[in-house]
């Protein structure tokens, strides 16, 4: 019923020539920044959207309580018994709360977890995650270790639609810092973290503002340093 009626909100405001606010579902395993840079950039306009719900599947994940703060509802879900994938009845238990809320885009936000067959076929090309590293290269985890390992001259992060394929969604958008000589994989991390934060920002404020779609994007979106938000 409640998401009845926000389509029908939605449909009264397109006649009136505007456009509401999308609803953003966020999925976290830990710390929440990204998260976090999610819920500013929607308080500040960059975004139009909201976030609806935050989901973890850590029940000590300090974004919680981040969330929290700032007033969004923010529930740990029992994954299930195993470590990177959720059981699949607890995957439905997902969905359930996510279309409960209305949610028109989800985000793995540090969500450690793969996803599959509930929430990608519930949500089809409507689920983003971010990823530190230039994919395809280094998809996966320790990517700043592997990279230093690789002595490679240039690192970066990426947001991506989600599909079947660990980290290996059609890619929306990159950003790309340089590996200096001195750097560690403390001082990668924190580089590519702050661009990630950027790069969601920005892929947010295109998708909610109508720029792009799974559908309409053609090729990665290459952000720069001097980047405006749009
Ligand atoms: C980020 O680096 C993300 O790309 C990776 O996990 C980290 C999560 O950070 N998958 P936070 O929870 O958003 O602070």
């Amino acid at each position: 019923m409640k998401c009845f009626l926000i389509k029908l909100l939605r449909a009264v405001l397109h006649l009136l020539g505007k456009k509401d606010k999308i609803r953003i579902g966020i999925l976290i395993s830990g710390r929440g920044s990204n998260m976090e840079a999610i819920i500013k950039g929607c308080k500040n306009g960059t975004i139009n959207g909201k976030v609806v719900i935050v989901i973890s599947d850590n029940p000590n994940a300090k974004g919680l309580e981040i969330a929290k703060s700032y007033g969004i509802k923010a529930l740990y879900i029992y994954p299930g018994k195993y470590k990177t994938k959720l059981e699949e009845e607890r995957e439905w238990e997902y969905v359930k709360v996510l279309k409960h809320h209305c949610v028109d885009i989800v985000v793995m936000a540090g969500f450690m977890r793969i996803i599959k067959k509930p929430l990608l076929s519930s949500f089809e090309n409507r689920i983003i995650n971010i990823h530190p590293s230039l994919l395809p290269k280094y998809p996966g985890l320790e990517t700043h270790k592997r990279v230093l390992e690789n002595k490679e001259k240039e690192h970066g992060c990426t947001v991506h639609f989600a599909n079947e394929v660990i980290d290996g969604g059609k890619i929306i958008m990159q950003a790309k810092v340089k590996v200096l000589p001195t750097d560690t994989q403390e001082s990668l991390a924190e580089k590519v973290l702050k661009k990630e934060h950027q790069i969601l920002v920005k892929t947010l404020s295109m998708i909610s503002n109508g720029k792009i779609s799974y559908e309409t994007l053609k090729e990665p979106i290459v952000y720069e340093p001097d980047d405006k938000i749009l």
